[in-house]
């Protein structure tokens, strides 16, 4: 499979950039004119509600279309040379870019790899979840309409076949667990094949006492619940600096207003968590905070009837060291911590082995510049929820979150190209 996507690579990083830049926009029409199919396969599969599966969609669509105009950007440098002649530097393709990609953003994550990577004249393979294997393929054959042939293949598997493409590829990008991550990590790097990890998130929303109460609710009600919390940068903990009372008793007033129910139904927030086991895995991690004297302020629960629902969870009283104020749940529960100043709770939002994304609520932006110094994460919002991300800047985290260069945005193309130095001197007698 990465035979064929390598032979047809070949022929692809040559083709005139207008052949390439065609060939993405049309899969970006391509995209768009099937966008409902689109998300409402999205919405079945991984039970992403239709609201938010439109916008992913959307966004696949916008990415398309902003990686087939980078086709047109400056391949390199021009140089004064040492003596005569010509001196430039040269972005060139890597060969063929092994994707492997979550189920959780089952179009846009493909697309944010895969549309820098064929820009950059690079065939693909992409080895999506097999909780995600219908967006896959329906991808592939989206995309195999307007792509050469064999350009981009789409291998369904498990674990294995994940890393039948680290071995094989020419650069790799991965987006999932850290523990799946650090292995796809070690395998590529000891081939010697540029990689890239994006792994998991604890991130928090700091609120700070000049908060907007209002605007500060809603948006950590979203980013912590939307979508069942299911994305890396969902919020876990939520830092309360100063007396917590107000802002709490809003944020549950948004929280318990959520609609939860069947993705597939318009204006739900929250549908059900991708299986059985992971809606285990939430009720257990509500169960040992509860154990370890922990409040459950709302939540805690499944609802009755078919599906892996869980009811949104907010937990108060527990320890910032507790393992549900530390590691990632991937389900609806967060944590309310209490600070007593904006450094403390800087200190809390660095103090987990992640490093993806923080969110400060604020009036005050003088006091805002100063915390970002401080703030230890790939990203950071301000007056903005932690989830969402803009496609056409770096995305990516420090510590355990992420390893390898930024993908999205212009910084993609740095994983997706090696750069080659060019010196011509004059060919006659010097
Ligand atoms: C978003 O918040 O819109 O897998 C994107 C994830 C992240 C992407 C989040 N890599 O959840």
């Amino acid at each position: 499979m990465a035979l064929r996507a390598r032979a047809a690579s070949r022929d692809w990083s040559r083709a005139p950039a207008a052949v390439r830049a065609g060939a993405l926009r049309a899969a970006g029409e391509a995209l768009a004119t099937n966008a409902e199919e689109a998300a409402r396969l999205v919405a079945r599969e991984v039970g992403k509600p239709i609201g938010e599966a439109r916008g992913e969609v959307g966004r696949g669509v916008a990415i398309l279309h902003y990686y087939a105009q980078q086709v047109f950007d400056p391949t390199g440098e021009l140089h004064a040379p040492s003596s005569a002649g010509l001196l430039f530097s040269q972005r060139r393709p890597r060969g063929v870019a092994g994707l492997i990609t979550p189920w959780n953003f089952p179009i846009a994550i493909p697309l944010w790899k895969a549309a820098p990577a064929l820009a950059h004249g690079n065939g693909v393979v992409l080895k999506p979840s097999p909780a995600a294997t219908a967006c896959g393929l329906w991808l592939e054959e989206l995309l195999g309409r307007v792509l050469p042939e064999g350009l981009l293949r789409v291998a369904p598997g498990e674990a294995e076949t994940g890393m039948a493409v680290v071995d094989q590829a020419d650069v790799v990008s991965f987006t999932g667990s850290v523990a799946v991550g650090r292995q796809v990590a070690a395998r590529a790097s000891g081939r010697g094949v540029a990689v890239q990890a994006e792994m998991g998130g604890q991130n928090a929303s700091i609120v700070l006492p000049d908060a907007d109460i209002g605007r500060a609710a809603a948006q950590v009600a979203d980013s912590a619940m939307g979508y069942a919390g299911q994305k890396c940068t969902a919020t876990s903990r939520v830092i309360v600096v100063g007396e917590a009372g107000p802002f709490v008793e809003a944020f549950l007033a948004t929280v318990e207003r959520l609609p939860v129910g069947d993705p597939q139904g318009d204006g739900i927030a929250v549908g059900p968590v991708i299986s059985q086991a992971a809606r285990a895995a939430v009720l257990a991690a509500a169960a040992e905070a509860r154990d370890a004297g922990g409040r459950i302020l709302t939540g805690g629960d499944g609802l009755d009837g078919a599906g892996w629902f869980v009811r949104p969870t907010v937990v108060a009283g527990l320890e910032a060291t507790h393992r549900l104020a530390q590691e990632e749940v991937f389900g609806p529960i967060c944590v309310v911590l209490p600070a007593a100043d904006a450094a403390e709770a800087v200190r809390l939002s660095n103090g987990v082995r992640y490093g993806l994304v923080t969110a400060i609520f604020s009036r005050d932006l003088d006091h805002v510049l100063g915390l970002l110094e401080e703030i230890d994460t790939g990203l950071v919002k301000v007056n903005a929820p932690t989830s969402g991300v803009d496609f056409y800047l770096p995305f990516g985290g420090e510590k355990d979150s992420s390893y390898g260069p930024r993908e999205q945005g212009r910084a993609a193309r740095d994983l997706y190209t090696s750069t080659r130095t060019v010196t011509i001197a004059p060919s006659g007698p010097g």
